[in-house]
């Protein structure tokens, strides 16, 4: 245990928002051996890099601020400086041959234990050079790793970890292991603690968050029941649906609990058949079609978000114009657009080349990014005059005006102004959409509601 009481640790995240998850559990463990949070990575004892690995340019970023480290430990001797997650997983040893300056390399099931690695570091004779930890097992499931101190109106918590699904561009399945859902009881009692501290909106967090429950008989449908019923939890989303997942069953169940909202994130990919089965996504275009019909026939207002892959090896002019299509069909309110980045340990990175120019790449995706701008518009405009419930999430102060940030229960972010602080965060207000843009709403509130 730690006594100097002004050790102070810096955390940088990269990556998902289940990173963003791990890396506010991980900080409760370390404030519970007495360190300190600071925003300064000057002056900390302790440096985590939480790393992602799904597309090249997130670890590229992960590596240059590990490497940036190395002269923050020459100066002081006895920093710590630790990499965790997607990265330490993927790259292991590699990293300790590149960066030898690191102390410890904990891959995404070993980075729970974290304290434990630390004390053991503590105990060790770090300018020997030769005491760095590397874990990487995907053996252990990861069990009584709970956050209890969140107090943030929203806030995420996984619920499944890893994914069998083996797309074949995503190296997810590789790094993280197989599909793994967390028992719905230690999930309960984390919401409860959440709920305790005023938090007032859930986001439930999978690779593929329909499958939660599978292996160990419970499912999302009753998950979502559940937490429904815990007071001071006022809205429920969950993230990420794979769409052979979300059966007619699941969307007929979810369309009756209330604190659930309208919103779903199902990416396609790709609008082309031909590259969804290379990618091995197990659905068609058809399929993926008929899914958005059922879904709008039961929750008609639901808004429905997507990631897009531009530039998948073998993509031709033809399918890329088959997945502008797909968007145009569906109408999706707002894309996440990725150009294909191969990773090596992927079946595609082995299988087929990367054979779509770089510029292209870039070319499609702004295309595709300009179509998606405009529907995102139309999406948006249909919103004016229509009364709409916003969970106002930040504040901020411009020229004697109150500017609030929230979003409705479809996910649209909205905007206020007000001359005074008259409403708090966490509170739910009517509000009446008076304008829209590509990626918000405008809105006045409605007074006697
Ligand atoms: N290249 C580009 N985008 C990728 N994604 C996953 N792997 C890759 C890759 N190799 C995208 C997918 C996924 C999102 C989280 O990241 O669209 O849904
Ligand atoms: Fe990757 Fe596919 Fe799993 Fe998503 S569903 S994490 S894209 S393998």
């Amino acid at each position: 245990m730690l006594n100097e009481s002004s050790q102070k640790f810096f955390i940088k995240t990269f990556g998902c928002q289940m990173n963003v998850y791990d890396s506010i559990l991980i900080s409760e463990k370390i404030k519970k051996l007495g360190y300190i949070e600071t925003d300064n990575i000057k002056e900390a004892d302790l440096i985590l890099i939480n790393t992602c690995a799904v597309r090249k340019l997130a670890e590229h970023k992960a590596l240059s601020e590990l490497g940036a480290t190395k002269k923050l430990k020459e100066k002081n001797p006895k920093l710590l400086v630790g990499i965790i997650g997607c990265i330490a997983q993927k790259l292991g040893k590699k990293i300790i041959s590149d960066f030898p300056f690191v102390d410890f390399v904990l891959g995404t099931k070993e980075m729970y234990k974290i304290p434990f690695y630390l004390q053991k570091l503590e105990n060790s004779d770090i300018s020997s050079g030769s005491h760095n930890i590397l874990k990487l097992s995907l053996d252990e499931k990861i069990e009584g790793y709970k956050t209890e101190h969140v107090n943030s109106v929203s806030a995420f918590i996984t619920i499944v970890r890893g994914c069998n699904n083996f797309c074949t561009y995503c190296i997810v399945p590789f790094v993280r292991g197989r599909e793994e859902s967390r028992s719905s009881k230690e999930i309960l009692e984390e919401i409860n603690a959440m709920a305790s501290n005023r938090v007032k909106e859930i986001v439930l967090l999978g690779q593929n968050v329909n499958i939660f429950g599978k292996d160990n008989n419970e499912s999302l449908e009753d998950l979502l029941y559940k937490i429904n019923n815990i007071n001071g939890i006022e809205r429920i989303r969950y993230f990420t649906s794979h769409p052979k997942d979300v059966t007619e069953n699941f969307i007929k169940n979810v369309k009756d609990i209330k604190k659930v909202c309208e919103h779903i994130h199902i990416p396609f990919q790709s609008g082309s058949n031909k590259i969804l089965k290379s990618m091995n996504r197990k659905y068609t275009r058809e399929e993926y079609i008929e899914k958005i019909h059922m879904i709008r026939k039961y929750i008609p207002n639901i808004s429905i978000t997507t990631d897009i892959i531009v530039g998948f090896s073998g993509e031709t002019e033809k399918d890329f114009n088959e997945t502008l299509d797909l968007l145009e069909t569906c109408k999706i309110d707002s894309i996440y657009s990725f150009k294909y980045s191969p990773r090596e340990g992927t079946i595609s990175y082995k299988n087929f080349a990367d054979d779509v120019l770089i510029i292209e790449k870039e070319r499609r995706l702004k295309v595709l990014n300009d179509l998606a701008n405009q529907i995102s518009l139309e999406c948006n405009n249909k919103y004016i005059s229509t009364i709409q419930e916003v969970l106002w999430e930040s504040i901020s102060e411009n020229n004697n005006s109150f500017i609030y940030e929230g979003r409705t229960r479809s996910y649209k972010k909205v905007f206020l102004t007000l001359n005074n602080k008259e409403i708090k965060l966490g509170e739910i207000s009517k509000v009446k959409i008076i304008g829209a843009s590509v990626f918000s709403l405008y809105g006045e509130i409605v007074k006697g509601v």
